[in-house]
């Protein structure tokens, strides 16, 4: 029997070779497809595998009359919709551990970035600008205190960098434990330790119920005046009506962003700001982590069809 295989974002070539080496798969890759094409597509798949550009709604599974599988080739399943997956018996994998050096890399080249408005001058020195005063009243972050909201796999990633870059660090996760907090050399603190203590705060969190605008206003009112925010995780854990305002004020410095609460975020009220620097979701997207997570989901749908298992005991 062939199984069939239905590639719906880019993923990294070497990083499927597995499914393409199995005898007994299909595979096809398709990333232009609009919601209504993928919808009419899915019922001769078996498996489908996308990273966060695909939405894999309701209304694309109830149509997955073969859907057995779903592999999302990084850590946030946020686009897929887990109930209807359950309902309709679709197992639902993600690689959670592939891309976690690329997202801290990441948000440290962000939280550099920031502190020393590199952005803004390169694009001040293209427009044929040498301007060494605008952009003076960077900042050092020696010294400075980082906190960290989620100190899961890449929250606890950071910290061991910033900790390489001279920094104090404060996490704060419910499941963080004294014991793992002193292991990583960071201050073991509460939600608001971390927002009336830190220069500059970073959040590494799954966007849930519970995380959905973690940072807003009250947040914004308990900060020192001057902090600076960095957001690789998710859009939507940050208020961005509570930051435009917080910027506006002053209260913050500036803001790193990475994910929005809208993608693509090219209308993005936020960028008005010169204190903030952005990029386009680009966390994960480096060579090793795109072939690292497509390597995990591809291994996991190949063991599905050839085991009956996804995930290896
Ligand atoms: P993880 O599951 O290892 O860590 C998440 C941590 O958040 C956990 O330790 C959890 O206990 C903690 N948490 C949950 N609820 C919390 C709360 N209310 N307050 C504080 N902490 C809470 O996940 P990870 O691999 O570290 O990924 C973190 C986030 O980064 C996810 O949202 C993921 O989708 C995102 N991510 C983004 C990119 C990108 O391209 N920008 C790349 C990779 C991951
Ligand atoms: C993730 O959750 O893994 C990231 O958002 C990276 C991606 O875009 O796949």
């Amino acid at each position: 029997m062939t199984f069939k295989v239905l590639i719906s974002d880019p993923l990294s070539e070497d990083g499927i070779q597995p499914l393409r080496e199995a005898d007994n798969i299909q595979v096809d890759v398709d990333t232009e497809l609009s919601p209504d094409e993928l919808a009419e597509k899915i019922g001769d798949y078996d498996a489908l595998l996308v990273r966060s550009q695909t939405k894999v709604t309701k209304d694309i599974i109830s149509k997955a009359s073969k859907l057995k599988i779903i592999g999302r080739a990084g850590v946030g399943v946020d686009n897929i919709d887990l109930s209807a997956a359950t309902e309709y018996g679709v197992i639902v994998v993600n690689a959670p551990d592939g891309n976690t050096n690329s997202a801290a890399e990441h948000t440290i080249s962000m939280l550099m970035s920031l502190s020393r408005k590199i952005p803004q001058a390169f694009l001040a020195l293209k427009n044929g600008n040498w301007d060494r005063k605008t952009h003076v009243g960077g900042v050092e972050i020696n010294g400075k205190t980082l906190g960290i909201i989620g100190m899961g796999r890449i929250g606890s990633e950071v910290a061991f960098r910033a900790k390489g870059q001279r920094m104090n660090v404060i996490g704060y996760d419910p499941f963080l434990t004294k014991e793992r907090a002193d292991k990583l050399g960071v201050e073991y603190g509460t939600l608001d330790d971390v927002f009336t203590k830190s220069d500059f705060i970073t959040i590494h969190t799954p966007l849930l119920k519970e995380t959905k605008h973690i940072i807003n206003k009250e947040a914004f009112a308990k900060m020192k005046e001057g902090v600076r925010i960095i957001n690789c995780a998710r859009g939507g854990v940050l208020d961005e009506d509570a930051l435009y305002e917080a910027l506006k004020s002053g209260k913050v410095a500036g803001a790193a962003l990475d994910v929005y609460e809208e993608e693509p975020a090219v209308d993005n009220r936020l960028f008005d700001f010169p204190e903030v620097i952005g990029t386009p979701h680009l966390g994960a997207s480096t060579v090793e982590a795109q072939e690292n997570v497509a390597i995990d989901v591809s291994h996991d749908v190949v063991r599905y069809f050839t085991e009956g298992v996804a995930k290896n005991p």
